[in-house]
C-alpha cells in the first residue's frame, strides 16, 4: 500500500486548520508536519501548539517530522498534542535508540530520518526498533527544492537491509508525478509531497496520480 503524506509546509500558514481539512478531503493518508527550530535547519516553522490545534481539524494521522536539536526535550509534548508518528533525525539524536524508545513510550510510532549525506548504514542497529525510516531527498529546511537522485540508491539498499521487516520507508523532498514511479520502484511506500500537491491545479488528482505511479 502506497501512502501519500502532503507536507503542510507549502500550505497557507494563516489558514492551517482549513488546509488540513482540505488535505483530508483530497484523499491523503497522512498529514506531514515539518517542525523546524532555526538551529538544526536554517528555518523556523511551528511547535506542539500547532499540532494540538491541527488535531481538532482532522482524523488523519499526524506525521510529525522533527528538524530540531535535542529532540528528546519535546517528545512528550508533541505526543500529548496529538502526534501519531514522530520522526527524529539521526544527526540530531545523540542517544538515538533511547529517544526512539521515548517516542514509543509516549504512545507514538517512531521513525528515524537521514539527511542526504548520511549513509543508511548509520541506522543498521536500530532497524528492529523503528516503525519508519524517512530518507531526505533534499537538504531539510525548505519546500520546493530539487530531488537528489542518489536517494533512490539509498532506498534500494535500505529496503535490502530491512530484510523483510515491516518498516515503512518514507521519502521527503522534491517528490512529484515525474519521479514517483522511480521512488516507489526503489522500495519507498510513503511519499511526502509539499509543493507538488499544494501547487497543483487539481490536488486530489495529484495525490491519486502519486499513489498510482507504480
Ligand atoms: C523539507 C521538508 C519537506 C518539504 C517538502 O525540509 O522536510 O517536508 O515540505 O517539500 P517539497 O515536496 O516541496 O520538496
Ligand atoms: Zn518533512
Amino acid at each position: 500500500m502506497i501512502k501519500i503524506a502532503p507536507s503542510i509546509l507549502s500550505a497557507d500558514f494563516a489558514n492551517m486548520g482549513r488546509a488540513v481539512e482540505q488535505v483530508e478531503e483530497w484523499g491523503a493518508d497522512y498529514i506531514h508536519c515539518d517542525v523546524m527550530d532555526g538551529r538544526f535547519v536554517p528555518n523556523i516553522t511551528f511547535g506542539p501548539q500547532m499540532i494540538r490545534e491541527l488535531r481538532k481539524h482532522t482524523r488523519l494521522p499526524l506525521d510529525v517530522h522533527l528538524m530540531i536539536v535535542e529532540p528528546e526535550r519535546y517528545i512528550e509534548e508533541f505526543a500529548g498534542a496529538g502526534a501519531d508518528i514522530i520522526t527524529i533525525h539521526q544527526e540530531a539524536a545523540v542517544h538515538l535508540h533511547r529517544t526512539l524508545m521515548q517516542i514509543r513510550d509516549a504512545g507514538c510510532k517512531c521513525g528515524v530520518v537521514l539527511n542526504p549525506a548520511t549513509p543508511v548504514c548509520m541506522i543498521e542497529d536500530v532497524l528492529d526498533d523503528v516503525d519508519m525510516v524517512l530518507l531526505m531527498s533534499v537538504n531539510p529546511g525548505f519546500g520546493g527544492q530539487k530531488f537528489i537522485p542518489r536517494t533512490l540508491e539509498k532506498a534500494r539498499s535500505l529496503r535490502q537491509m530491512l530484510a523483510g521487516r515491516p518498516v515503512d520507508i518514507e521519502i521527503d523532498g522534491g517528490v512529484g508525478e515525474a519521479n514517483a514511479k522511480a521512488v516507489i520502484d526503489a522500495g519507498v511506500n510513503v511519499l511526502v509531497a509539499g509543493s507538488a500537491v499544494f501547487g497543483s491545479p487539481d490536488p486530489r488528482a495529484c495525490i491519486e496520480a502519486l499513489r498510482c505511479s507504480r
